[in-house]
């Protein structure tokens, strides 16, 4: 969680089943951790949490999605995957 906090974003591709973004968009509140398949569900690049739009932001065509995952600006028309968190204590427990 420290690490989080200080960076406001980790993506974390090895070691587990399903790439995960961990975003820390709200220094105000440490519930507020988002979790999700950084993978764009248009052409399958990688999204990255854009802080002053508050939007993960695909690179590759401008996809935009919202901190649910939702669609916000085309052209993917599918939601990101996004993963339920848990937080214990300095831990990020994250159900993929
Ligand atoms: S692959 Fe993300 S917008 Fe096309």
């Amino acid at each position: 969680m420290s690490q989080l906090k200080s960076s406001g974003k980790i993506l974390i591709k090895s070691g587990v089943p399903t790439p995960v973004l961990l975003v820390f968009p709200n220094p105000q509140n440490a519930t507020n951790v988002l979790a999700v398949d950084p993978t764009c569900t248009h052409k399958g690049c990688t999204v990255d949490w854009n802080f002053s739009q508050s939007s993960f932001v695909c690179p590759c065509h401008n996809s935009r999605f919202d901190q649910d995952g939702e669609v916000l600006g085309a052209p993917a028309t599918e939601p990101l995957n996004t993963y339920d968190v848990k937080i214990d204590n300095d831990l990020i427990l994250v159900a993929v």
